[in-house]
Order: C-alpha cells, then sequence, then structure tokens
C-alpha cells in the first residue's frame, strides 16, 4: 500500500492522471475501471489535456465504469453516462464501444449485472481502478453493511449518500434511491488500485479505511488488503490521520 499526501486536490488529481497516463503508456489496449462524482475531475482534466497536447491516446483504451444510478436516463443531466460523456469520454479518442457504464434501466437489473461482471472477466480484468470514496466510506456504491458484496449488483442507497449526492439534482426527492454497482471482489481483482480522496468531509473515511479494523461498515478499509493500492489523498482528506506516511 502507498499513500500519498499532496497539498491540494488539484494535485491529487494530477498525480492519478499521471498514473493512469503511466499505465496506458505502457499499455495502450489498458483496461481502466473508471469513476465519478468531483472527485476525479481533475484527473480527468489533466487527461483530456494530455490528449490534446499529442502526449495520450486512448485509441485501443477500453472502459469499464463503477457505478450508475437506477432509474435515470442516460441522457439526464445526473447519470453518470452522461457525466463521463462530458467530463473525460467526448475530450478523448476512446471509442465508443469500447466504453461500458452499467446500466441502470435494464429490465432485468440482476441479469444485466451479471453480464457486466462477465464482460470485464471476458476483456482480461481491470489493470487500473479509479476509485473516489463516500463520506460513509463506500467505493462505487458499496454502502456500508453487515458484508462486502462479490459481484456486481443492484443497491439501495444509504440516506447519508442520497444526502451527500443531493447537490447535483434540484431537489432531494430527485436524487434516485437505488444504483447499480460493481461489488467489492470485482474492485478487489483489479491489477491495481487507485483511491483519491479530497477535502475535509472525506477525512474520517480516510481515517477509518487506513487505520481502523477492516470491516464493511466502512467498505473501503478492505484496500488496505489489495496487493497493489496507491492512495492519493489532499491535506485536507489526510487531515484525521493518527499515523501520517
Ligand atoms: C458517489 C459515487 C462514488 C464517489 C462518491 C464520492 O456516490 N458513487 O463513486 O466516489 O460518491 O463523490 P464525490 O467525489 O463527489 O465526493
Amino acid at each position: 500500500m502507498q499513500i500519498h499526501i499532496f497539498r491540494d486536490a488539484q494535485l491529487a488529481g494530477r498525480a492519478a492522471a499521471t498514473l493512469i497516463a503511466a499505465q496506458l503508456l505502457r499499455k495502450p489496449d489498458s483496461i481502466l475501471g473508471l469513476a465519478t462524482g468531483s472527485t476525479p475531475i481533475p484527473a480527468y482534466e489533466t487527461l483530456i489535456d494530455m490528449h490534446q497536447t499529442g502526449m495520450l491516446d486512448f485509441s485501443q483504451a477500453v472502459s469499464f465504469n463503477l457505478d450508475e444510478y437506477v432509474g435515470i436516463s442516460p441522457e439526464h443531466p445526473c447519470s453518470y453516462h452522461h457525466f463521463m460523456q462530458e467530463q473525460l469520454f467526448a475530450q478523448v479518442n476512446i471509442r465508443p464501444e469500447n466504453v461500458h457504464i452499467p446500466d441502470g434501466n435494464a429490465p432485468d437489473l440482476t441479469a444485466a449485472a451479471k453480464a457486466y461482471d462477465a464482460a470485464i472477466l471476458q476483456a482480461g480484468g481491470i489493470d487500473l481502478q479509479l476509485l473516489g470514496i463516500g463520506r460513509n466510506g463506500h467505493i462505487g456504491f458499496n454502502e456500508p453493511g453487515e458484508h462486502f458484496v462479490y459481484g456486481c449488483h443492484k443497491v439501495a442507497l444509504s440516506q447519508s449518500t442520497i444526502q451527500a449526492n443531493r447537490r447535483f439534482f434540484e431537489t432531494e426527492a430527485d436524487v434516485p434511491r437505488y444504483a447499480v454497482s460493481l461489488g467489492i471482489g470485482s474492485i478487489m481483482q483489479a491489477r491495481q488500485v487507485l483511491l483519491v480522496a479530497t477535502g475535509s468531509d472525506k477525512a474520517e473515511a480516510v481515517r477509518r479505511a487506513l487505520e481502523e479494523d477492516v470491516s464493511p461498515q466502512w467498505q473501503a478499509s478492505i484496500l488496505r488488503t489489495h496487493p497493489d493500492v496507491v492512495f492519493l489523498l489532499d491535506e485536507a482528506a489526510a487531515g484525521k490521520l493518527r499515523h501520517r506516511p
């Protein structure tokens, strides 16, 4: 496990982009696990810049996103389909047929989730998984609970996540109550994991993930058992750590 602490969120994002770029330069047909939320935006901006200056080519890259809300259309401005299109895909040369995002409107969500896991396996597994973290320690939409769920699945969002994500929607009632998320097993199978956490509202989740027992109550804590995980934090998110690296 590696932990790097940066002055601010922008630098943590640029560091994430640097590691993603290194992965793509080493293996142009990398399978990238991608994340949404406000945290990865500086990383995506940096990747776009690297692409537009001619340094980085996404033409052979394949992506699998972590999660999607259930019951809003892909065109909805708050859907993760829309987010990825706006924040990254439309601005780099990734092929649309190489992009995968869970379908939150599939008539049979269980079958669609199984097919999503199967597609990742068939592609050869995720080389590099980018993650943010929820205030309650969730990764993807794996909410605090009694267990770690292995595969892609439908999740009931916790009240804390609904409130945290309310800022993107007009009213709290508009925030979807369910989502589809890659499971912890699929995330743990990625060959490398990069978790980016920025801002003081993530400090407790980061401390629990790094310094308390591994527990499904703080789902990100399991990442400590991953053989190749890098935590990229800003000072604010690292603010509650008792042991700084
Ligand atoms: C969302 C996403 C997560 C993300 C988290 C934090 O609920 N499902 O993948 O890491 O919340 O979001 P943000 O980066 O906006 O704080």
